[in-house]
């Protein structure tokens, strides 16, 4: 095993990066951060309190991320305004860089993970899927959480998602040049861990346990 080993993944809404993220930590033995997190706390935080999105990002601590509310599409939409503004990213990265860096090695999943916060980790994976394959993900998640949608809804509100994260001026999701590429769109979880696990074995690190 060469150093710690730090898994960067990216990737759009309902791509599978936050499961493949879970499975990779789980197999290797490392803490796992979903940084969509931190901005979905900062976004819905900034919404009931009226406070300024910056000064929320600058003492929002580990504890604030275990609100269930935060996995919700509202906190979801709410995380993706307050994420193009430059304070916001600015105030969140030692939180991130401070947990990517720790001495046991790390997996962050994110927008800018492979190309802002982590531009130097050996591993960068980047999750992708048709904008058809993810609405359809997430319209089932929904359904089966009880919520009350239809699918054109959720891939109108995942493509305007997609729309924003892509285009703005601060760390816009885009893949890292060195990052391995995997489309899951034909692809169950197993599948892509499979793949994913494949790459990082052929650079040389394995799993400590049995
Ligand atoms: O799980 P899902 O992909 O739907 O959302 P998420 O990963 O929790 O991210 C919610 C929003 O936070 C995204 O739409 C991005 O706008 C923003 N985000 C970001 O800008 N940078 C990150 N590293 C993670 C999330």
């Amino acid at each position: 095993m060469r150093g710690p080993l730090l898994i960067a993944i990216d990737g759009p809404a309902a791509s599978g990066k936050g499961t493949l993220g879970r499975r990779l930590a789980a197999h290797f033995g490392l803490p796992h951060l979903d940084t969509g997190l931190l901005y979905r706390a900062v976004g819905w935080a900034a919404e009931r309190t009226g406070r300024p999105p910056a000064e929320l990002a600058a003492t929002l601590r580990a504890a604030d991320l275990a609100n269930p509310e935060l996995r919700t599409d509202a906190a979801g939409q709410a995380a993706s305004r307050v994420s193009a503004i430059p304070e916001v990213r600015a105030n969140l990265l030692k939180f991130q860089k401070d947990f990517a860096y720790q001495p046991s090695g790390a997996v962050l999943d994110g927008r800018d993970i492979g190309t802002v916060i982590c531009p130097d980790a050996p591993v960068k994976l980047y999750v992708s899927a048709s904008l058809e394959a993810r609405a359809d993900r997430r319209y089932r998640e929904l359904r089966a959480q009880g919520a009350d949608t239809i699918k054109p809804r959720v891939l109108a509100e995942m493509a305007e998602r997609d729309r924003r994260d892509s285009e703005r001026a601060a760390a816009p999701l885009k893949a890292a040049p060195d990052a391995y590429l995997l489309d899951t769109s034909d692809m169950d979880a197993d599948a892509a861990f499979a793949a994913a696990l494949a790459f990082i074995e052929g650079k040389g690190f394995r799993s400590a346990g049995p």
